[in-house]
């Protein structure tokens, strides 16, 4: 695989969900039609399917991609004999989890290898659920990979990346995210020393933005901000190791062409990049703090109406003004599965213990908010408008139960004693009225 260049900016297309064009050399596109007899530039057509071809129009997903050599021409897959880390689930547990940060590897590790299963919901062949990942990697990949059991929302928390894909090149950094379709061919090339972070992959349906509602038609992520790649390929005929994820195993097989071939492409199956901080964050203008569903990013849709697969949420800086309330997130027991990270700074339900790379789970109905310093203060509170600055913490809430992996169980990195965060708080219960 070709060494790109890192200092240049890339240029990108604004949108989410558009029927996006784009081409490298001028004719690589047909005009009129997708899939002529001979191709003005001798380049094959092939379709990629992100959705069944008969779901109804407006969720229907597809990139026709143009391309020097087709995907089938490549040899059998033989499976590796090094696979994900945590791919075995752990013994159930209903308590509350919380983990310090992982470290970077000390010996090379590609995106590939540096993966951890944290926890899952269900197996991919199900087509719903979803699986949360770590990464922790200090080298660039030198092959190629694509993902058969879901689209990757990926997190970084730590080191910028360039994601070489079929499609083009995206450029992410920490306080932004990238999402890659299911099957789409692509490699992780590491822009710093070290990349670290954290990748829910979604089972399901494709993520979509979600309804406004009485917000209207303006606000929370607006699609112009989400991009895309324009084309970009290689023509090369070094041999390039391509790697799947297929039921959750890792196979490879050897190419001898480069599978970034692709001179021009149209549909809008397609990776994309989105800055958290360009989310326009609402909230309380009166009282009460209002339901975390404000700050979502993004979802998939679930298999009941309104509980979703998994809704993407984000904390980011923001103003805090409500009069006469408890302003940090409530407490509560929620029916929904929730997995939280930290990108940046510290997390306003938190005063300690919630460190940026470290991760918690909550799982159905299990009974959390803010640890007792956080509680105290908030209650003892003199309130004025408060910006809460430097933050930027997320949650993968999905509507299944997420079984941690026995890696994510056993490792140092869990701590022993997240439920101390919570024991003794003060007991101000007064059976009589103040006069
Ligand atoms: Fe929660």
């Amino acid at each position: 695989m070709r060494s790109h260049p890192h200092a240049q900016p890339l240029n990108y297309l604004s949108g989410f969900g558009n029927h996006f064009s784009s081409e490298a050399l001028p004719g690589a596109l047909p005009i009129g039609q997708n899939s002529p007899q001979q191709h003005a530039l001798g380049l094959y057509a092939e379709l990629l399917s992100g959705t069944a071809f008969t779901v109804p129009r407006a969720q229907g997903r597809r990139t026709w991609l143009y391309r020097i050599k087709p995907s089938a021409s490549h040899p059998r897959f033989e499976r590796l004999e090094r696979q994900i880390a945590g791919s075995d689930t752990g013994p159930i547990t209903p308590n509350r989890l919380r983990w310090d940060a992982f470290e970077l590897p000390s010996q090379p590790t590609d995106f590939i290898d540096g993966l951890l299963i944290m926890a899952s919901t269900a197996s991919a062949e199900q087509a719903e659920g979803v699986t949360v990942y770590n990464y922790a990697a200090n080298a660039s990949m030198q092959r190629a990979f694509f993902n058969a059991d879901g689209e990757w929302l990926i997190v970084p928390q730590l080191g910028r990346l360039r994601i070489v894909t079929e499609l083009g090149l995206l450029d992410v950094e920490p306080q932004e995210i990238a999402v890659l379709p299911r099957g789409l061919k692509f490699s992780v090339q590491l822009l710093d020393n070290g990349a670290r972070g954290y990748i829910c992959e979604n089972h399901g349906a494709a993520l979509r933005l979600p309804d406004l509602g009485p917000i209207g038609s303006n606000g929370l992520a607006n699609p112009r901000d989400f991009q895309a790649p324009v084309a970009w390929f290689e023509d090369s005929d070094g041999p390039t190791s391509l790697v799947q994820k297929f039921l959750g195993e890792l196979w490879s097989t050897q190419l001898d062409h480069s599978p970034f071939d692709v001179v021009g492409w149209h549909g809008n199956n397609v990776p994309y990049k989105y800055d958290l901080r360009r989310f326009n964050t609402l909230g309380t203008v009166s009282f009460d703090h209002p339901d975390p569903s404000i700050f979502t990013v993004l979802t998939a849709p679930g298999s009941v109406e309104g509980q979703a697969n998994i809704d993407f949420v984000i904390f980011p800086p923001r103003w805090m003004v409500a009069e006469n309330t408890f302003r940090p997130p409530w407490f509560h027991r929620n029916l929904m599965n929730e997995f939280m990270g930290l990108i940046d700074g510290a997390y306003d339900a938190k005063a300690e213990g919630f460190m940026p790379g470290g991760a918690s789970l909550h799982n159905c109905m299990s009974a959390h908010g803010p640890d007792n310093a956080t509680a105290e203060k908030a209650i003892a509170a003199t309130l004025q408008p408060h910006k809460i600055e430097n933050t930027m913490a997320f949650m993968f809430e999905t509507a299944k139960v997420l079984r941690p992996s026995r890696h994510a169980l056993e490792c140092v990195q869990l701590q022993p004693d997240y439920d101390a965060c919570w024991t003794g708080m003060a007991k101000t219960f007064n059976r009589e009225m103040p006069q």
